[in-house]
């Protein structure tokens, strides 16, 4: 352990139990979302099942509410509904990692896992730290026992990758397939375009560049967060694009992938993961049961959240519930909150009339299977209001103390929409419609205590959780 590492293991704890009383007096600490124990969260790293629990890792900012240098913070779980903090598991403490334990993913072979992250360095002087000055590295750190780490090494520097590229070169996902390993990771070439590049490993150390997927026409200048999955037979590329226009200040979404991603192929249409306002960083793995679960940050980077509530109590950021990952028609997919969820419901649904409003538990889980036009209203201030004629959903901020700048986002069904399941927290909504075809997550701060959510058009059917 060097010097560095063993003062940040003391501070750490000690800004975690300083912070501790106020965030927990905060009346929008969620339930049953993962959330930092204090400071600032980004993107889930990690998520993986080892020693029969659910871990994930998450892009951790402990000493700085609006981000800060990034460790990688720890939570487990075995109903990925409670999660428990755990210390962190990665700290910025290494001279290829010390400007940021920035983002990557988990490889789990019997007790060994196995964790590959980005180490961020930038190096000093007058630069724009965009194609020189920095070191986007892919580390490797390896633990026994899932909790503490045995060894860091770094596999990759920017020298290690092709040429044409700029310095951001980050985000590794890591899986094992047909006998050997693969691994995606995010770019940006000096054209400022945005691509994946596709490495191979037989022995999770050395790594040749043997492929990279990209669009034909430049679709944002930069990748982040990539990761490569099969789905019944259909493989997709999910990524985070920067500068691609879009509502949000960045982009999310994936392309089906035809063809073989080790060679020839081509990438499908893009469609945006979700339609809300606070979406990005996804990243998937499979659990025990063979399922596929997706966990995306409920933010956005380089957003304005200075006026979140939460940040006067020390804490910003959570996750999504976990999502069911399943293939949908004509290389889409579909994205619904996974089972646990159900488990937490009340045993008595109340029936919210068309037209009616009642008021609920900020944790709430709504359904309805309207016929055709409907709106939803919760809390006085956000809407959801369909259209049948365009089969178009808008989410919007009706009431400006809650709108904090936010105006609205909309989504356009390819099928006229049939279902629709809302998933209160105490300070986030995530709206599933369609079946998870379409989805809008996004933070919300209502007013303490219960939240009006009133219908029209159809009936509702409402848990409390
Ligand atoms: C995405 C991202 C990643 C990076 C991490 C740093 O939100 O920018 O590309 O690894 O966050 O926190």
């Amino acid at each position: 352990m060097n010097a560095l590492q063993r003062d940040l293991k003391k501070l750490v704890p000690l800004v975690e139990s300083l912070g501790k009383a106020d965030v927990e007096a905060d009346p929008y600490r969620q339930q049953f979302h993962l959330q930092p124990p204090v400071g600032w969260l980004n993107d889930p790293n990690g998520l993986c099942v080892y020693g029969g629990q659910y871990h994930a890792f998450f892009q951790y900012g402990p000493f700085d509410v609006t981000g800060g240098v990034k460790h990688w913070g720890h939570a487990v779980s075995t109903d990925l509904m409670h999660w428990e903090p755990l210390p962190v598991m990665l700290y910025p403490d290494e001279p290829f990692d010390c400007h940021g334990v920035y983002s990557g993913s988990a490889l789990i072979e019997g007790t060994e896992m196995y964790l590959y992250y980005t180490g961020n360095v930038k190096h000093p002087g007058d630069y724009d730290y965009i194609k020189q000055g920095r070191g986007h590295n892919v580390c490797l750190a390896v633990s026994h026992d899932g909790k503490t780490v045995a060894s860091k090494q770094c596999l990759l520097y920017n020298k290690d990758y092709p040429a044409g590229l700029t310095c951001h070169v980050r985000d590794p996902k890591v899986f094992a397939y047909e006998g050997k390993y693969y691994m995606v990771l995010g770019a940006r070439t000096l054209e400022d375009k945005g691509e994946v590049l596709v490495l191979e490993s037989t022995d999770k150390l050395h790594w040749n560049h043997i492929n990279t997927l990209t669009t034909p026409e430049t679709f944002g200048y930069m990748w982040e967060c990539p990761d490569l999955f099969c789905l019944d037979g259909q493989w997709y590329l999910a990524v985070s694009p920067q500068g691609i226009a879009c509502q949000n200040v960045y982009g999310c979404g994936y392309f089906a992938v035809y063809g073989d991603w080790r060679g020839e192929c081509t990438l499908g249409e893009f469609h945006e993961m979700d339609a809300g306002f606070d979406y990005y960083a996804p990243q998937s793995f499979v659990d025990e049961n063979g399922r596929r679960i997706q966990i995306g940050w409920m933010g956005m980077p380089d957003a304005d959240y200075g006026n979140a509530p939460t940040v006067a109590h020390g804490w910003q950021h959570c996750f999504t519930v976990p999502r069911l990952l399943t293939k949908g028609p004509g290389g889409t997919l579909l994205q619904t909150p996974v089972p646990e969820l159900d488990a937490r419901r009340s045993a008595a649904a109340l029936t919210l009339r068309n037209g009616e409003e009642a008021s609920l538990s900020p944790c709430f889980d709504l359904t309805a299977a309207p016929a055709g036009d409907f709106a939803l209203t919760v809390a006085r201030g956000v809407e959801l209001v369909y259209t049948e004629q365009d089969s178009t959903c808008v989410l919007q901020f009706t009431d400006p103390a809650q709108a904090s700048g936010r105006t609205q986002r909309r989504t356009k069904l390819s099928a006229p929409c049939r279902s629709v399941r809302v998933v209160g927290d105490r300070s986030s909504l995530e709206i599933f419609l369609n079946d998870g075809a379409a989805v809008f997550s996004t933070r919300y701060y209502p007013a303490a205590g219960d939240v009006a959510v009133k219908i029209s058009g159809t009936d509702a059917l409402v848990y409390s959780l």
